[in-house]
């Protein structure tokens, strides 16, 4: 069995997966969403505290199953330095006190394999990773041939969501409220920009939505937002945000084909996005996965089961050389 660890961002998780088998022996995590909801997002320096706290909590539910362990997984890369450090610090320890291999997690992978927990892999496989941190498109031939075919040239879809919530005083995550919001608004009573429209390029962009929808707050705010407004607000933003999307997965499969599609990542929860790429699918014949729910957001099941084909290749890291990094290319 291997033990992973995430703690890349708010959730402090730990999980234990069998190696043969795949299945998921042992998996609980616990989410600071509540405790960085009144700041409107995360801040750094408390999540590392909370992780700190939470981890050997769980880990302590986890000691009956140390003699059958026969690797330690962390997430090492991208997250926020000071929560990685969390994760990797106790990963260290332990392979150190257990004498046992180290095995380092690239997180983005971790949402892919979300897609595989106690399941077989589907490849080839298209992807639309849509994070707090993350808007990206990836072709996964295999475990070792993952390419990105598109990226954010600064926010992510998820971030924007969360800034769109901060700016209307809705807390944190902004995903699901600016979502609950949405379903109760007028989606054309604010006409604004679907990002990066006439650009041939396979892109996305945030920040300019996000200025507009500014904007708007601003204006309507001098007398308050009244709730209308604030649904009306979601409406309308959501519906951009989603279209700038679809566009440009429109545009990328001009050019391409493609047997299998999935979603994931926190933000593939999104219900507007769900049913606009299962519309696409269907129209392009294509088979759409989706993680389930509960593995959408990050945990540590998703890292236990990259780990698993990191341990089959013997992929190993040791303590000396597992580096934390915010961002990877
Ligand atoms: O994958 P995740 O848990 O953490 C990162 O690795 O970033 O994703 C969290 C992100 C947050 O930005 C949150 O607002 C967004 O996913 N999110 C959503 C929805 N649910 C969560 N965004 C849009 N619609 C949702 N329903
Ligand atoms: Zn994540």
């Amino acid at each position: 069995m291997i033990l992973s660890i995430e703690s890349s961002c708010d959730d402090s998780s730990i999980a234990i997966t069998e190696i043969e088998t795949k299945k998921l022996i042992y998996h609980k995590k616990i989410s600071q969403e509540l405790q960085h909801s009144m700041y409107g997002g995360v801040v750094p320096e408390l999540a590392a505290r909370l992780h700190a706290e939470a981890l050997p909590k769980i880990l302590e539910e986890c000691k009956d199953y140390f003699p059958k362990l026969k690797a330690i997984a962390v997430t090492n890369a991208p997250g926020l330095s000071v929560t990685l450090m969390e994760g990797v610090t106790m990963a260290k320890a332990l392979s150190l006190a257990l004498d046992l291999p180290l095995i380092a997690v690239n997180h983005l992978k971790g949402h892919i394999y979300s897609l595989f927990i106690e399941k077989e892999e589907i490849f080839p496989c298209t992807i639309l990773l849509v994070s707090g941190g993350h808007t990206q498109i990836i072709e996964a031939k295999n475990h070792e041939n993952m390419r990105l075919l598109a990226t954010t040239l600064d926010d992510s879809f998820g971030e924007s969501f969360d800034k769109v919530a901060k700016m209307m005083g809705l807390g944190y995550p902004g995903g699901p409220i600016v979502q609950e919001k949405g379903l109760k608004g007028d989606e054309n009573r604010f006409d604004f920009p679907v990002p990066l429209r006439q650009s041939p390029n396979i892109e996305f962009s945030y920040s300019g939505l996000k200025n507009a929808v500014r904007m708007q707050i601003e204006k309507l705010g001098e007398n308050g937002l009244t709730e209308q407004d604030i649904c009306d607000i979601a409406a309308s933003f959501e519906k951009s945000a989603v279209a700038h999307i679809m566009q440009k997965i429109k545009k990328l499969f001009k050019t391409k084909n493609a047997k299998n599609f999935a979603i994931v990542g926190g933000a593939s929860a999104n219900i507007r996005l769900r049913t606009a790429i299962e519309e696409f699918c269907k129209q392009k014949g294509m088979k759409l996965y989706l993680s389930e729910l509960k593995y959408c957001s990050d945990n540590a099941a998703m890292i236990g089961r990259v780990a698993v084909e990191q341990y089959k290749r013997a992929d190993f890291t040791t303590i000396d050389d597992i580096d934390v990094k915010t961002r990877i290319k």
